[in-house]
């Protein structure tokens, strides 16, 4: 067996199985938090020349190396090195390499343990920014889209049958307000992670006078987590991340797989942009929805990062085991995805038009009607469970008479069901005129569509 020299590895022999090597470093996958790695550094570092645990021009020194390393690697010049396992030894090694004593300093009361600990929590509220950004702009699109068809009617679906009808914008609307819970769910996460903690050392703090409340100010953290023991190995604010990246990507596969089915001839309800479909090799008239397919099929990359976070979380014995380095990997590829889902939803929505025409020639399928009339009889002292038996009724007599719509009965017949039927029924009987006549707070017609739209726009210019 090879041997190798880490400094921070004196109680080892030194044998080294290149196998073991590229099976435990993590540096191929976390030298992306070489910056928050650095910023938290340089915080400690501040923190201890206060504490006079190192001097000012110690602390100099190390500032000036930090930064010289963090340009080296933002310019591609640094070089990696897999024998030094993570970011945190390569970062370090670099600064001792530059400054010699002053970068062993650098490590007092700190163990790799609170530290990458800090970095995750550094890097997730920046990324919770990005990608609240993201919810934002694709919010934007669907409420500008939406602008376009507050007057337009489209059949609503439970279960897969016409049930309702509703304003294109009210559908549309219906994915901005899942988003803003998305939103909020981030902002929650980032409230909650926003702790520091750095000094809870290895597992048990330090018996040097750290001040952690003073690197914990100087990165900006709300304040400082107070069990050592449960600080170095809580990844709770993981588990949570990934499940809002998991939601989001739900919310979306619910929005592509509507498109998918409505760019389909059979509902022939939108025409998505040539630049969001590819064609077959085989098949030369396709116009494949790929993009819609691959934001429903990417939800299973969030789904597989978040079982993979809480096993990796599930009877871990107490405080900092390795198992946790695996962390990383799935919190980077939930929010990555989550990221490029929302970019391209945006993309899509902001090139997608309603087939309105084509959309209205079909009302008159599915009886979507059926509710408002009960509610017309509702409205002339009728009982609802009886009203809607005479509804339920007026259907049936429809289909066995060949009839397509309610409007097609004749007022003799309306009139034979009911004696409270009159003949402003017919008014009642459209679903335009349904939409219209909506009129609880929420509900899908284009009163309150506009009233949304109006709402959002505001809101979303805030923030
Ligand atoms: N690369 C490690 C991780 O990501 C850093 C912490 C290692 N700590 C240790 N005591 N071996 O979790």
């Amino acid at each position: 067996m090879a041997k190798a020299e880490k400094s921070w590895e004196k109680r080892l022999s030194g044998s080294v199985d290149e196998l073991a090597v590229h099976f435990v470093e993590s540096l191929s996958f976390d030298r992306r938090l070489y910056k928050v790695d650095i910023v938290g550094s340089i915080a400690h570092a501040e923190m201890l020349a206060a504490q006079k645990l190192m001097t000012n021009a110690e602390l100099a020194e190390i500032k000036r190396g930090l930064i010289e390393i963090g340009e080296e690697i933002a310019a591609g010049t640094f070089a990696f090195d897999v024998t030094q396992e993570d970011i945190h030894m390569a970062v370090e090694s670099a600064l001792i390499a530059k400054t010699g004593d002053a970068g062993r300093k650098l490590h007092t009361g700190r163990s790799r343990n609170d530290q990458v600990a800090t970095d995750i929590r550094l890097w997730m509220r920046d990324e919770i920014e990005i990608m609240q950004t993201h919810i934002t702009l694709l919010q934007r699109a669907l409420v500008k889209l939406a602008e376009k068809y507050t007057d337009a009617v489209m059949p609503a679906y439970t279960h897969l049958q016409r049930a309702q009808p509703v304003s294109i914008a009210s559908y549309l609307l219906s994915f901005v307000e899942m988003l803003a819970r998305d939103w909020s769910r981030l902002k929650d996460c980032r409230k909650r992670l926003n702790v520091c903690p750095l000094g809870s050392g290895a597992v048990g703090g330090s018996t040097l006078p750290l001040d952690r409340t003073k690197t914990a100010e100087l990165l900006g953290f709300a304040d400082i987590t107070y069990n050592s023991i449960d600080a170095v190995s809580d990844r709770d604010f993981c588990a949570e991340y990934i499940f809002c990246c998991s939601l989001i990507a739900a919310h979306l596969s619910r929005l592509a797989e509507d498109w998918i089915l409505y760019t389909a001839s059979e509902f022939g309800f939108i025409r998505t942009d040539d630049a969001y479909c590819t064609s077959s090799s085989m098949m030369p008239q396709k116009r494949n929805p790929d993009m819609l397919e691959l934001i429903r099929g990417k939800t299973g990359t969030a789904y597989g990062a978040l079982v993979a976070m809480l096993t990796i979380m599930k009877a871990q014995p107490s405080t900092y085991n390795r198992d946790l380095q695996e962390d990383k990997l799935h919190v980077f590829a939930a929010s990555d995805n989550a990221a490029a889902c929302l970019q391209m939803a945006e993309a899509i929505v902001s090139h997608t038009a309603f087939n309105t025409s084509k959309i209205a020639a079909g009302l008159d399928e599915g009886f979507l009607d059926a509710t408002a009339l009960a509610e017309y009889l509702v409205n002339r002292g009728v009982p609802f469970r009886q009203a809607h038996g005479i509804v339920g009724g007026l259907v049936a007599q429809c289909e066995k008479e060949g009839k397509q719509k309610l409007a097609d009965l004749s007022i003799e017949q309306f009139k034979a069901a009911c004696d409270k039927i009159h003949e402003d029924v017919y008014v009642a009987l459209n679903p335009a005129g349904v939409c219209q006549a909506y009129k609880t707070l929420g509900s899908a017609g284009p009163t309150a569509a506009k009233a949304q739209i109006k709402y959002w726009k505001e809101k979303l210019k805030e923030q």
